[in-house]
């Protein structure tokens, strides 16, 4: 691909470059397939550049956002100047902006259990998770398409719009302010009061969703697709609502591929909607074909006991390959076609410490098994004793202070290594993505 393109794995159906907001695929809620925009890179994109501690300058290339920017006109030093603008007024916000955050080894952590573990400590970033970086590759977008000339008048910009009740909204509500754009966000009753008082003095407006009497699904995801319905933009960490959100949260992954550590055995990724892995499964393939790296490590996906619809999905699909002696491509083509055999809302309510990977869908499943397939990778479900031992080995042994949300791919980690799927020694890579409120 010699320009990048946003394509759906589905239908293969592809957004117009001058399209402003080619966010879904336009044959999505057709049939039983599973629409899901991808951004397919460019193939003489440069991933890396070398030349900023600010995540979105350095693998600004990376970005769908970098690619219409030139398409439309801008150098590439109008764009970095954008990204400058944006993160000082997110710094105005947050007291900070983006930068590249830690990522090391944790040596009394690993030798506790017995492996050489790194960790990512996404903590400190914008908002307090990894969440700003999806929205970031998104806010960045609609400054390109809504800007300057054929731009769109500052009256008359759609609204933005997110359903969540934790760090995404957090980090929504931070950047939307940044960029001086309204933005709704759609929450659970049960949402934490100082998470709401936050959102609402950041000037977000704030609409509680019950769940009606028998329904289901999120009724949170219910309003925020009759918003969309509406005219308002999807401002959110779901790639099937907005496939671009993928493209920020790649930075992740790249600055860990990038920052001459050891190359890693196992990356263990905590899943919710699935925004976080799919980021996760993409940049690797990305590294690996552009040859930023030699080798990707198998990526485990980990979800509760509460709600663990990908986990379900994956099952299917390896029962499909021993079944019918599918290939792992064969079955998940199946998979893609037939997504109501796969991925339906997870029918208890569910319940878990780690509230923040409660989504009873997993959005962004496909991209995932196919990230779990090509790499070797395993889908891991945890107990609540184990999401509570891993956040307590977390903050007896680190100066680091995630949820357990934020912990909870060291859970799965745990769950792995009794498994006998991580074996002593290796090296393994866990992400910290949330702080602890
Ligand atoms: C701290 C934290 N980590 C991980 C996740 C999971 O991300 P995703 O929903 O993209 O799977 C979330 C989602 O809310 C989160 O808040
Ligand atoms: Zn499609």
């Amino acid at each position: 691909m010699n320009r990048s393109a946003l394509v759906c794995v589905a239908c293969g159906w592809q957004a117009a470059t001058d399209a402003r907001y080619p966010f879904a695929c336009a044959h999505r809620g057709q049939g039983d397939g599973e629409h899901l925009l991808e951004h397919r890179l460019a193939r003489d994109a440069v991933l890396d550049r070398h030349d900023s501690a600010n995540p979105f300058v350095r693998f600004r290339e990376t970005l769908y956002a970098w690619h219409a920017a030139r398409a439309r006109g801008w150098s590439d030093a109008d764009f970095v100047g954008l990204v400058q603008r944006l993160d000082e007024a997110i710094a105005r916000v947050d007291g900070h902006g983006f930068t590249i955050t830690p990522f090391g080894p944790a040596p009394a952590l690993g030798s506790h259990l017995g492996l050489d573990l790194w960790i990512k400590d996404e903590t400190h970033n914008v908002a307090g998770s990894h969440k700003a970086r999806h929205l970031m590759g998104l806010l960045l977008y609609l400054a390109v398409v809504e800007g300057g000339p054929g731009g769109v008048a500052a009256g008359e910009l759609p609204p933005l719009a997110i359903a969540s009740c934790g760090n995404a909204a957090l980090a929504a509500t931070v950047l939307a302010r940044a960029a001086a754009r309204p933005l709704q966000v759609y929450v659970p009753p049960d949402a934490e009061g100082a998470v709401l008082d936050r959102l609402s003095a950041l000037g977000a407006t704030v609409v509680v969703c019950p769940r009606l009497p028998g329904e289901q699904g999120d009724p949170c995801m219910r309003h925020l697709r009759q918003a969309l319905a509406q005219g308002a933009l999807p401002f959110c960490c779901q790639g099937n609502e907005n496939g671009l959100t993928i493209d920020g949260g790649q930075t992740l992954l790249l600055e860990t591929l990038t920052c001459g550590a050891p190359p890693l055995d196992h990356l263990v990724v905590q899943v919710g909607g699935g925004a976080l892995a799919s980021a996760c499964v993409q940049a690797c393939a990305r590294a690996l074909e552009h040859g930023l790296v030699p080798r990707v490590p198998r990526v485990h996906v980990v979800q509760t006991q509460g709600a663990a619809p990908l986990a379900r999905a994956w099952a299917r699909v390896q029962q499909r390959m021993a079944s019918q002696s599918e290939s792992a491509a064969a079955a998940l083509a199946c998979a893609a076609a037939h997504r109501s055999q796969f991925m339906w809302p997870w029918e208890a309510p569910p319940h878990s410490v780690a509230s923040g990977i409660l989504d009873d869908e997993t959005y962004d499943w496909l991209a995932i098994l196919r990230g779990l397939a090509a790499t070797d990778g395993s889908s891991v479900v945890v107990d609540e004793d184990t999401l509570k031992l891993a956040n307590r080995l977390v903050h007896q042994t680190t100066a680091i202070t995630p949820s357990h949300t934020g912990s909870a791919g060291l859970a799965g980690l745990l769950q792995l290594q009794r498994q006998g799927t991580v074996a002593p020694g290796n090296r393994v890579g866990v992400l910290l993505t949330g702080v602890q409120r």
